[in-house]
């Protein structure tokens, strides 16, 4: 039986082989190559989402691989294209999806986090959900399209425009992401992140990086905007210090993109909203549209996703790759190479 990665209670992760039914109609059977993991995925670990995660709970959604087998009425698609996944199902019938924003609809369900990921052997979608991937593109890199579409929905949601300022709260594989992403629409973009070895690897892809620990970060803005401040800034960090620098950063009508999934309330200085005139404006998933320009994106190498990937681990090495990352910023993105050639043939 084909061996799946799942998530079994706070902190733990086993690998066990998992029953795969054939495709229904509608449905296509892929056999994942590359799954990355995502700082939601670390959520999920640390077991902030146990209200919404059902375990035993295969993880994974940001991933590329290829069709193995197509269910009935699935057209357009063969054995052997290389795909990534948008892993969103919506209802199509409540309000959100009425006005057009199924991928937020009020019924979603996000695969991977409310229903069985990719970190598996084989793993069975909508054939609605595939976005095909250019044959020059190897599957590793492409494993990064899913977060690089995060990013370029993110940058789309604060609509950064060509010589704006922005600060990118939070140098993890999605902040970087939105800093590059921010940078191809023409921004001046400064990242701050607190691990040594991520204000390292950012720099290296050409990024300006600001320690909040060891700089004054209200000098360095002035400095860099005069008394204006930052146009925008993304809080990407998931902390309550990032909030606060997010917030702090930002000139007059300036927008603050949420982009991190803050599992607790947190203190916002709504007075500086009031005096500033800022802008709060939230940022959740994407669309296809975000989705098709991150193929192109990572495709041209305009995202160096090679850089980003720091390993690719076995299937059975996937615990051992959450507690990596559990243990800070030594590492960027992870990949879990889910090939049959990685673990042995399925059985
Ligand atoms: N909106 C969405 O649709 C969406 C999609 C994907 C991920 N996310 C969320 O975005 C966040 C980032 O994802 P990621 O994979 O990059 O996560 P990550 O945890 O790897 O990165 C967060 C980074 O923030 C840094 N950080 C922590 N406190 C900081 C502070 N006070 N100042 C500056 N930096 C600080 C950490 O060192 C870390 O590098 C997560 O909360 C994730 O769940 C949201
Ligand atoms: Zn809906």
């Amino acid at each position: 039986m084909p061996l799946a990665a799942r998530y079994t209670s706070a902190r733990t992760l086993d690998t066990a082989p998992v029953q795969t039914a054939p495709p229904g109609p509608g449905e296509v059977e892929i056999a994942p190559a590359f799954v990355g993991i995502c700082g939601t995925d670390l959520h999920i670990f640390h077991g902030d989402m146990d209200a919404r995660v059902t375990a035993p709970a295969v993880l994974g959604h940001e991933m590329s691989g290829r069709i193995v087998r197509v269910g009935e009425g699935v057209e357009g698609w063969a054995p052997g294209d290389a795909v990534t996944v948008m892993p969103l199902r919506w209802d199509d019938t409540c309000p959100a999806c009425r006005n057009g924003h199924q991928h937020i609809c009020q019924h979603l369900d996000f695969i991977g986090i409310d229903s069985p990921g990719a970190m598996q052997q084989r793993w069975t979608v909508p054939a609605s959900t595939l976005i095909r991937l250019p044959d020059s593109l190897p599957l590793d890199r492409a494993a990064l399209v899913e977060p690089t579409a995060v990013a370029v929905h993110d940058v789309g949601r604060a609509q950064v425009r060509e010589g704006e300022r922005v600060v990118v709260v939070g140098g993890g594989p999605v902040g970087v992401l939105i800093a590059l992403a921010a940078r191809a629409a023409g921004g001046d973009v400064r990242v701050v992140e607190l691990s040594p070895h991520r204000r390292l690897l950012a720099e290296e892809l050409g990024l300006t990086v600001w320690d909040p620990a060891a700089e004054d970060l209200a000098a360095l803005v002035r400095e860099w905007t005069g008394d204006a401040g930052a146009d925008v800034a993304f809080e990407v960090s998931g902390a309550q210090g990032g909030v606060e620098t997010a917030v702090d950063v930002l000139g007059v009508r300036g927008r603050l993109c949420l982009v991190a999934i803050h599992s607790r309330p947190r203190e916002v200085n709504l007075h500086r909203f009031f005096w500033r005139e800022l802008t709060l404006v939230g940022a959740r998933l994407y669309d296809r549209s975000d989705f098709e320009r991150a193929v192109s994106l990572v495709a041209e190498g305009a995202v160096p996703a090679d850089r980003l990937i720091t390993k690719i681990v076995p299937l059975t090495d996937a615990p051992a790759a959450f507690e990596a990352l559990e243990g800070g910023g030594n590492v960027m993105k992870i990949l879990v190479d889910c090939t049959d050639e990685a673990q042995g043939a399925v059985q």
